[in-house]
């Protein structure tokens, strides 16, 4: 038992709470990068080579290149929902097996979108600011005015597992739902979630609040570009805690400038860590770090989940959560 244990070799590319690292470390041999930064690409390539498991994050790219130089390696198991870091077609091809964190994120990530909304909507930090600034010197009728949540309707770009949460909650503020997505849910979800199908335009030019939930896809790379957000209703809030580049950041920027739209919370960047200059001087956009899953409890749950996808394939199980789940029918 012990030396089957020991045969297992995992690298983690990025430090993880103590307990999924122990978790790791109790069932394989485990040398894991324990600073919260990318390591550089040739430090990665050396210290996964010959490693068969690897726990990695959304900054790594699992790409051709990688693959190719680290051929023992079995499985990549994501420590994210989200997989555009990762050629999961070049992956399928040379049989290892990719994973994500789908679920343990879920009500996390869109009570993150759905601080945003509010944030941006109510003008929380610019009414922090004007606080701290020591500008709140007597009660003003006229001041800080922002937009209604309760009652307006929200446009859910992509209904997965995320949008859905969002739905839910809209239900708590009386707002009527509309979602764009190429699959229809089935009628009990739409009436669960008081829902209704609406093409983009449609959902564009009818919601108070769009909030994006689809993952990042060729298709869906600028889908609200300048044309999309000139559909929108001047009063209206953009929303994004899903991926940037889902996005035209400098048609936002221009958006948000000229008033095509009332304002925006954005968790997500085109360019992630950098941030469009433009954006940085508006007054009408909430700007975050991309912490929508960033609770302690679900940030230990994606971690130990990674660890156990990577753990299971090594151990010649199947893996809980896996993204070309073909590679396991093959073998
Ligand atoms: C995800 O899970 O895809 C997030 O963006 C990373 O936390």
């Amino acid at each position: 038992m012990a030396a089957q244990a020991s045969r297992l070799s995992i690298f983690i590319s990025r430090s993880l709470p103590p307990e999924a690292v122990a978790r790791a470390r109790s069932r394989a041999d485990v040398d894991f990068n324990d600073v919260d930064a990318p390591l550089p690409r040739a430090e990665l390539l050396r210290r996964l080579h010959g490693r068969q498991g690897l726990v990695c994050v959304i900054t790594d790219a699992i790409d051709e290149e990688l693959l190719a130089a680290c051929p023992e390696l079995k499985v990549a198991a994501n420590v994210a929902v989200g997989f555009n870091n990762i050629d999961v077609a070049a992956a399928t091809r040379r049989g290892v097996v990719i994973t994500n964190t789908p679920d343990v994120l879920t009500e996390t990530t869109a009570d993150f979108a759905w601080s945003l909304l509010m944030a941006a909507a109510r003008r929380v930090v610019e009414a922090d600011r004007y606080v701290r600034d020591g500008r709140f010197t007597q009660w003003e009728n006229m001041l800080l005015h922002g937009g209604d949540i309760h009652g307006k309707t929200l446009g859910i770009v992509g209904f997965g597992r995320i949008g859905r949460a969002m739905a839910r909650r809209a239900q708590g503020f009386g707002m009527r739902v509309l979602y764009q997505d190429a699959v229809a849910a089935d009628a009990a979800t739409e009436r669960e979630l008081r829902a209704a199908r609406a093409d983009l335009a449609t959902l564009l030019r009818e919601s108070d609040f769009v909030t994006i939930h689809t993952p990042l896809l060729p298709e869906t790379r600028h889908l609200i570009n300048a044309e999309a957000l000139q559909r929108m209703k001047k009063t209206a809030y953009l929303v994004n805690a899903a991926r940037g580049p889902v996005v035209d950041e400098a048609a936002l920027v221009q958006a948000l400038a000229e008033g095509w739209i009332a304002g925006a919370g954005l968790d997500v960047f085109e360019d992630e860590p950098t941030v469009h200059p433009g954006l940085v001087g508006l007054s009408n956009v909430v700007l975050a770090p991309h912490i929508g899953s960033a609770s302690a409890d679900t940030r230990l749950r994606m971690a130990n989940l990674a660890v156990d996808n990577c753990l299971a394939v090594l151990e010649g199980k199947a893996p809980l959560t896996p993204v070309n789940p073909e590679v396991l029918t093959r073998k």
